[in-house]
């Protein structure tokens, strides 16, 4: 699956983000982005070690413009995000569109169309409801969750209260002390991931 193509339109996906970062610098710090380009090495061992793969379902917990989900949607089979602040999700389709004719006239693969964008709190169950209405998947459906260090906390007890046995949560934005979550187990094999990815399991039974 990670042929030479893949690789050469994710590290296109991957510079067409970076380039386009927001909150790095000024006050719009909570709308910072993962580095996509960092992302993807972290994915490419996760692939690697069979965490992830064509059938994985993934889940964005802030989501922001919805740039790892673009990245995810060619390895997963379903690629979710959820955001509160509506005017950052309205960023995605725009950006989207100027990526897809970079990628067209650069004859690469379109991200699929399994990117699927919801407006709310990740913590609502009720918009876990409409999720599992809307994509038919609920939150013990999902195989991977990420987030940007930002609630953290709160989304490591929703995934070790709701989450499947065998969920992994990835958090990144990490320093040299990794946090700890309970009921969550830190795969210290891995992590941190190119310094910068934690990663979690949600043990079995
Ligand atoms: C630092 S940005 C990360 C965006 C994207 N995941 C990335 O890595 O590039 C974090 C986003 O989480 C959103 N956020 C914070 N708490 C949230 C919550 N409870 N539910 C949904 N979105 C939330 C913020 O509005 C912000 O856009």
């Amino acid at each position: 699956m990670w042929d030479k193509e893949t690789e050469r339109t994710l590290s296109y996906v991957a510079k067409f983000y970076d380039s386009r970062k927001v909150g790095d610098v000024g006050p719009l710090g909570f709308r910072r982005s993962s580095d996509l380009e960092i992302l993807l090495m972290c994915m490419k061992r996760l692939v690697k070690e069979g965490l992830l793969g064509p059938e994985s379902t993934f889940l964005d917990m802030g989501c922001g413009d919805g740039r790892v989900n673009v990245l995810m949607s060619y390895l997963a089979k379903a690629s979710v995000g959820v955001e509160m602040d509506e005017w950052t999700l309205d960023e995605f389709e725009p950006l989207k569109k100027q990526l897809e004719q970079a990628l067209e006239a650069a004859r690469m693969k379109l991200p699929p169309h399994n990117i699927y964008l919801f407006h709310g709190d990740a913590c609502d169950e009720v918009l876990h409801k409409r999720i599992a209405r809307d994509i038919g998947l609920s939150f013990r459906d999902f195989d991977v969750f990420y987030t940007y260090l930002v609630m953290h906390e709160e989304f490591s007890r929703l995934i070790a209260k709701k989450a499947k046995p065998g969920a992994i949560f990835m958090v990144y934005g990490v320093d040299k002390v990794l946090p700890s979550y309970n009921g969550l187990r830190l795969m210290k094999e891995l992590s941190p991931m190119e310094g910068i990815l934690a990663l979690y399991r949600k043990d079995k039974g």
